[in-house]
């Protein structure tokens, strides 16, 4: 049996997700194989060197929780003139992103596996990001785990300093207490404002597609939240 740590040595980091042991379809698997020499970015501390990754010189979009990768990779189809950096700590949805990628032969996405917030501070230059995007992060409902929803102000400081002047952060959520928590941490920032003055909230913007999941979720007359800042 192991002792625990004495209260005050103990510090544990909190983190915005809980690792699922989700395991691999053969078709991830395969494209894990496939892919990831090309597409995918390997552990490592040194800045990422975006001409070197992408092999030319264009604004970078970084999406955090990118899912089985839907979204990034419809994004990265209908702009090809962007680079995306999609990071995603759950391995089977990486496996998803790089099938979508491979079948479809985009080239502009390149794949991290691992805490987004550690790669940010480690790895991602400060004021290198022309947009950052979240999509529906995890609520979190309970109060008890508010501290592990990953917008936090630090985490926003974090953003914002690895935001080109003019970028933006783009957050959505079905979850209408988190909106408001994401309203009222985004309007704290000194750096940022709001793209449209009157509200923190904005129409869904034409370039973030519609999912599945938020289909159904309109049918049933749910709300989403679509919040866009810009770092001045
Ligand atoms: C509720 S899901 C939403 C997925 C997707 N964006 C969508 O709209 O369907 C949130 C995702 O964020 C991922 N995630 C949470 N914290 C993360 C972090 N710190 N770094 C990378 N991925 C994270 C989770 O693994 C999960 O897949």
């Amino acid at each position: 049996m192991t002792t625990p740590a004495p209260e005050n040595t103990h510090h544990r980091t909190i983190r915005s997700f809980v690792l699922r042991t989700g395991r691999l379809t053969k078709g991830q698997e395969q494209a894990i194989e496939t892919g990831w020499s090309t597409l995918g970015i390997d552990e490592g501390t040194s800045t990422l060197d975006y001409q070197a990754l992408f092999q030319r010189t264009a604004p970078v979009v970084f999406e955090i929780g990118f899912g089985n990768g839907e979204t990034l990779a419809q994004m990265a189809k209908a702009m090809p003139e962007y680079n995306f950096i999609g990071v995603e700590v759950h391995t089977p949805g990486v496996g998803h992103l790089l099938h979508l990628l491979q079948r479809d032969q985009l080239n502009n996405v390149r794949v991290i596996n691992t805490d987004a917030v550690e790669i940010l501070k480690q790895r991602i230059a400060p004021q290198s990001l022309e947009r950052v995007q979240i999509f529906f992060p995890d609520p979190w409902h309970k109060k008890r785990h508010h501290k592990r929803r990953i917008i936090q102000t630090e985490f926003v400081e974090l953003l914002v300093s690895r935001l080109t002047t003019n970028g933006l952060i783009h957050l959505a959520t079905d979850w209408e207490p988190y909106a408001q928590h994401m309203a009222e941490v985004l309007d704290a920032n000194p750096q940022l404002k709001r793209l449209q003055a009157d509200s923190p909230f904005v129409e869904r913007p034409a370039h973030r597609p519609l999912t599945k999941f938020e289909q159904r979720g309109q049918r049933l007359g749910h709300g989403v939240w679509d919040l866009i800042y810009q770092r001045v």
